[in-house]
């Protein structure tokens, strides 16, 4: 696997062309601000009746609806969430953008599912930050950037990947580095480590561990502090310094208490599970199950919100953090 980094790459490549960003939420906001800090020519698209139109314009990008910012662009970013993609790919972009544009993805869900097949003569590749869109310009602005990976699924230009570096560099992620992989390894990894650790895995392990100690008879705020609240000091030492950085770094009691009871937690038994949600993450079945939600109109999803949102956990967090302003 290759990483590329600022003096890799000719940045003047996505300089010489017209870029529209299509959204103007978490990603799109962070890639059109950091385009236009670097000297790129960014338009974004956005509907005509979008709310994010003043937040847009004030601050100093152009806005078109998507039909013209496509029309009138070499590289069309589709930032807009990922079920909306296929529709409006069909709908709006596929009829509207140039022969031998790029079409250039933050994921590459769409394209490896199959949910979107693309028009032979454009390019397409992804750009796929490995942050939330908020770090994404904030380590932008700091100098820094999140690290990305690259992955062409159809040059048909033959320039696909020098423009995707060249759009990397300029969105600050060549600073921190661009590895190449392919969309399939993207989409699989991605999907995986989201419902393995950083959303389902983690959520349900403080959930109930707080609820544990919560029927033991232990008062709720200890609860919340120890189990969810303490959760951002271990992940930001990991993040600076790795596991082995982090345990160099607590006390012999919590080491040996990793040692000893994290394999309990970590088991056999959880072990298969994560290879059974890989298996149905890599034959498509995962991805035919959230059709189906999406198709009845989410009716998992939003029982799920539901009864995450209404869990005491919420509430006394709430309470906990009104007395502590400076983590809005
Ligand atoms: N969230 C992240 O930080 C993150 C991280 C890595 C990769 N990604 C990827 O980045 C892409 C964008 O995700 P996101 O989280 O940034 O999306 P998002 O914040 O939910 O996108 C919101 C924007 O999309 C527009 N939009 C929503 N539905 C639309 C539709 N049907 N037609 C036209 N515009 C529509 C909204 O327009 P209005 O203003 O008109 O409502 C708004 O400007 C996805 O592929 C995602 O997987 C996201």
């Amino acid at each position: 696997m290759r990483t590329f980094y600022a003096a890799d790459i000719d940045p003047e490549l996505i300089r010489q062309r017209r870029v529209a960003v299509i959204g103007f939420g978490a990603q799109g906001r962070a890639h059109a601000l950091n385009l236009m800090d670097s000297g790129v020519d960014v338009t974004v698209g956005l509907r005509a009746g979008s709310g994010a139109r003043p937040a847009c314009r004030a601050a100093g990008l152009t806005v078109q609806v998507p039909e013209e910012a496509a029309a009138s662009c070499d590289v069309v970013v589709l930032l807009i969430p990922d079920e909306a993609q296929p529709a409006f790919y069909r709908e709006v972009l596929e009829p509207h953008m140039p022969p031998g544009a790029a079409l250039l993805f933050a994921h590459g869900y769409n394209i490896h599912f199959r949910r979107i097949r693309t028009r032979a003569d454009l390019d397409v590749l992804m750009v796929a930050p490995l942050g939330i869109g908020e770090q994404v310009r904030a380590t932008y602005e700091a100098g820094g950037g999140t690290p990305a990976l690259l992955a062409i699924h159809h040059d048909a230009s033959g320039t696909a990947r020098d423009v995707g570096l060249s759009y990397a560099a300029a969105n600050g992620h060549a600073r921190a580095g661009v590895i190449e992989t392919t969309f399939r390894d993207e989409t699989e990894t991605d999907l995986f480590a989201e419902q393995a650790v950083l959303c389902g895995g983690l959520t349900h392990l403080i959930t109930a561990a707080y609820e544990t100690l919560v029927e033991a008879g232990y008062p709720d705020e200890l609860a919340y502090l120890s189990c969810l609240h303490e959760v951002k000091l271990m992940a930001d030492m990991m993040h600076h310094r790795g596991i082995a950085g982090m345990r160099r770094s607590i006390s012999s009691t919590a080491e040996y208490g990793d040692y000893t009871r994290g394999p309990r937690i970590i088991n056999a038994s959880s072990r298969a599970e994560m290879r059974a949600m890989l298996a149905e993450i890599q034959d498509g079945r995962f991805a035919d199950e959230l059709d189906r939600d999406a198709g009845n109109g989410f009716p998992t999803l939003t029982q799920g919100r539901q009864d995450a949102e209404s869990h005491e956990i919420e509430t006394v967090g709430a309470r906990l953090r009104a007395m502590m302003p400076w983590l809005r």
